[in-house]
């Protein structure tokens, strides 16, 4: 198991003075993760006891993905394939969460990446390939003349939120979406409520919505922040709108990209449709499930965030930048959006058949090619669905959403068919019995 190879049988990342060779100590090298004794030993349980929730990753939890008997952990993950720590093969559906968008260890993009990281991730310098990756991404997104990398999708849009405010002078912001765990964004318990005052919630692609919170926040508004695609694309007349408001009021307009960006088009939904935010938040493709993430805009904007304090100690840390370079080099090369529509048309039609066939009810395709999900009537019928799914070699999504992925081949494909087609005959039997 690739695992063991790694880090030794116990799963203790082994001493740093073992011997380099390890090829030539087969004994403690080779061996293999102890069999599982019992479910209480299984990842899952033992991940109960010492993480949070079990997985730090809030749609890794074991609610969110099959419940107790489901899998729960990889040890390995390559192209759209990934192998569980019961040693099962998966075609994944849901790529990372959207983070990968070429394929899991894609070969090219992972060689450079450990050829970088061969030469020292960080140093009391900026790495030269920072500038090297700013440059190249400046070109690729429309509104972005400056950069600032930074780890997660909630740190950037956190960024942005505070460059409009530091900007602008002023304090509320009209959202739209969802933005990650940060303060600026969340209801949830541990936000003091005097941030929450500053923030205005419309639903999505709602004009009339819009222009009433506008009305109300006047001469405070420093931002309208958007998700621009959440289930399909917003009417262009609420989009417009938003840039309106904000140029009549002075204040910026921010378009989240995590999701969109090197999928909907390179440059995110404002590429895609010709429709220009001062700032931007970017992430998830871009470095193919490497740890970076982007906050860029317009160079008055971007000024800003010299006169407020935006800062990580591994912000350019090389590996993630290395990663993102690779990504821009794929898009340079070919219409790679283009070819994660394609494929995720086909997966969809596929799906679609399956549904056709099986006659099962309740359940509809929805999404863009690129980013499309399973809308079950009832979630237990979901359940069903992809526990018997995973049964066949496939994990779909649970709700949003299945990302298409260029390591999604013909033959993956007919395996999502066939495991689709197969979960939909279980989950009408089960209704009809
Ligand atoms: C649209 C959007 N914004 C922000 C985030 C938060 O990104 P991260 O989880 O990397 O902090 C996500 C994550 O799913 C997202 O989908």
């Amino acid at each position: 198991m690739v695992f063991s190879r790694i880090f030794g049988k116990s799963g203790t990342p082994e001493p740093h003075d073992e011997p380099d060779d390890a090829e030539e100590a087969p004994e403690e090298a080779a061996g293999e993760v102890p069999e599982v004794p019992d479910a209480h030993d299984s990842y899952a349980a033992r991940a109960a006891r010492v993480l949070v929730g079990g997985a730090s990753t809030g749609s890794k939890r074991v609610q969110a993905l099959l419940g107790e008997d489901g899998p729960t952990h990889f040890v390995s993950a390559a192209g759209c394939r990934l192998v569980t720590a019961e040693g099962e093969t998966l075609v994944d559906c849901g790529m990372a969460l959207g983070s990968v968008a070429l394929g899991y260890a894609e070969p090219e993009l992972t060689r450079a990446v450990i050829e970088v990281l061969a030469h020292g991730s960080v140093s009391g310098l900026s790495p030269a390939l920072e500038v090297e990756v700013a440059e190249r991404f400046c070109a690729a997104v429309p509104c972005a003349e400056r950069v600032q990398f930074l780890k997660t999708g909630a740190e950037a849009m956190s960024a942005a939120v505070r460059i409009a405010r530091a900007y602008t002078g002023r304090d509320v912001v009209i959202a739209s979406g969802y933005f990650g765990w940060h303060d600026w964004s969340s209801d949830a318990a541990g936000v003091p409520k005097s941030i929450t005052d500053h923030r205005r919630l419309i639903p999505f692609d709602d004009v009339a919505a819009l222009d009433a919170a506008a009305a109300d926040v006047g001469d405070r508004l420093a931002a309208i922040v958007i998700e621009p695609v959440i289930e399909r694309l917003p009417s262009k007349e609420w989009i417009a709108r938003a840039r309106e408001l904000c140029d009549k009021a002075g204040a910026a307009l921010i378009f989240d990209e995590i999701k969109t960006g090197f999928r909907l088009a390179t440059g995110g939904y404002q590429q895609f449709a010709d429709a220009t935010p001062d700032l931007a938040a970017f992430g998830k493709a871009m470095s193919n499930g490497h740890p970076l993430a982007a906050v860029c805009g317009n160079a008055a904007l971007m000024g800003a965030a010299e006169k407020t304090w935006i800062s990580s100690t591994l912000a350019s840390e090389s590996g993630s930048l290395a990663a993102a370079y690779a990504v821009l080099q794929w898009h340079d090369r070919a219409d790679i959006c283009a070819s994660l529509g394609d494929i995720g048309r086909e997966i969809r039609e596929a799906v679609a058949a399956a549904i056709e066939a099986s006659g099962v009810e309740g359940v509809s395709i929805e999404g863009l090619d690129p980013m499309w999900f399973l809308r079950f009537d009832a979630p237990e019928r979901e359940t069903i669905f992809l526990k018997a799914a995973v049964e066949s070699g496939v994990l779909f999504k649970r709700g949003p959403y299945n990302f298409a992925a260029m390591a999604h081949d013909e033959e993956a494909i007919r395996e999502i068919e066939a495991a689709a087609s197969a979960a939909f005959v279980t989950l009408r039997d089960q209704d009809g019995a």
